[in-house]
């Protein structure tokens, strides 16, 4: 076993992705402690920045969480809905369901809107169930579900939302800077979102955008969790405080990324990029005859969820493309029988993904070749 074995892999998994050498440098920034007004100074440029970037500066505030990217939804569950009121969760792969784990829980009553993992909601759906539960306080909906590449219609079910009056939780955890040039479209009031994908920085750290109606509601619901109230983090936050220890390195990291991002050209030509990405491995899977689940339509720009050759497994293609240098993903679940997932996220030039395409190649026809 080498010292840092993953140390050279390009990582085609969804997060945590490659980083720039920028922005691995920026965790060696220094030993800070987070009650000194340097670290306040370094939140406020890290919340301002995320809603700069995702152009929702006028409407939502940022609440910066240690924690993974399942922090930021349970406390955004957590604080759309008041006490004695549902929330409606829309249920179309492993991350609506955890949607719907998280609120069940804390005591939350579910109402759920289903469907095939392939299909993207239906918003009429919602619509209906809407009508039929006048107790609901919140819709949430995952705006990519990473379960299997499928991008949901999320603005038209926020304005459905709007119109009845209830507010929308999205999870927007791997769709952030990659599915939309910013999230002012969305119709939302609660936005989750992790430093670990599409934004490029570390993993440890997350985050949700409020928007006013989304704030007054935080400040109306019960206290449901000691370590995720978002009134509390607010409260501090805009006063440059945190309540807990957070993770200061991995903070430097998100800020240099955010900075990077920017000077990149910001989010549309990060969007500009996934989607060449996208377009450039799709085009070698298909020259490879292999087949991607979702319809092209209702794909996202960062994940393939591909048919595994005939006769090949998830582990047998894996370990080959590993032993050349490329981390692939499994499905979820019942699915790694099946599929093989591509996930084009993070710091990764075209060339990369050209070399990857050989390197599939190279392992499908080896894997056979050694029957
Ligand atoms: C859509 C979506 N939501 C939530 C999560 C959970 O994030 P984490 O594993 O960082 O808790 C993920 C992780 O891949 C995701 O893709």
């Amino acid at each position: 076993m080498t010292a840092n074995p993953g140390g050279s892999l390009v990582l085609l998994n969804p997060g945590p992705a490659c980083t720039s050498d920028r922005v691995r440098a920026a965790l060696g920034r220094g030993d800070w402690c987070h009650r000194e007004p340097e670290f306040s100074e370094l939140l406020a440029s890290i919340r301002s920045g995320l809603t700069r970037v995702l152009n929702v500066a006028d409407t939502h505030e940022a609440i910066v969480v240690t924690g993974s990217g399942t922090s930021a939804m349970e406390m955004a569950v957590i604080s759309a809905v008041r006490a004695d009121r549902s929330i409606l969760v829309v249920r179309n792969g492993v991350y609506g369901d955890r949607l719907a784990g998280i609120a069940e829980v804390h005591g939350i009553t579910v109402h759920s809107v289903g469907g095939a993992w392939t299909d993207p909601a239906d918003p009429q759906a919602v619509r209906a169930a809407l009508a039929e539960h006048p107790d609901v306080d919140a819709v949430a909906v995952v705006q990519h579900e990473t379960t299997t590449g499928l991008v949901n219609p999320v603005g038209a079910i926020g304005r459905i939302a709007r119109e009845a009056g209830v507010l929308m939780v999205v999870d927007a955890i791997s769709a952030t800077a990659i599915e939309d040039e910013g999230h002012e479209d969305l119709n939302a009031d609660i936005i989750c979102g992790t430093a670990n994908k599409g934004l490029h920085g570390l993993p440890g750290i997350s985050f949700i955008l409020c928007s006013h109606r989304g704030i007054e509601r935080l400040q109306e619901v019960p206290v449901r969790s000691l370590y995720l109230n978002a009134d509390t983090y607010l409260t501090g936050q805009r006063k440059g405080d945190v309540p807990f220890t957070p993770a200061v390195q991995v903070c430097f990291a998100l800020d240099e990324a955010i900075r990077e991002l920017e000077e990149r050209g910001g989010v549309a030509a990060r969007v500009a990029e996934y989607k060449e990405r996208a377009a450039l491995v799709r085009a070698g899977l298909a020259r490879l005859g292999l087949e991607v689940l979702i319809p092209a339509e209702h794909r996202s720009n960062s994940i393939s969820m591909i048919y595994l050759p005939e006769g090949i497994s998830y582990p047998e293609l894996h370990d080959a493309l590993k032993a050349d240098g490329f981390v692939i993903y499994a499905g979820q679940g019942d699915l790694a029988k099946t599929f093989f997932r591509v996930a084009t996220m993070g710091e990764l030039p075209l060339s990369t993904l050209e070399r990857f395409l050989t390197s599939l190649e190279t392992a499908i026809s080896k894997i056979r070749a050694g029957r």
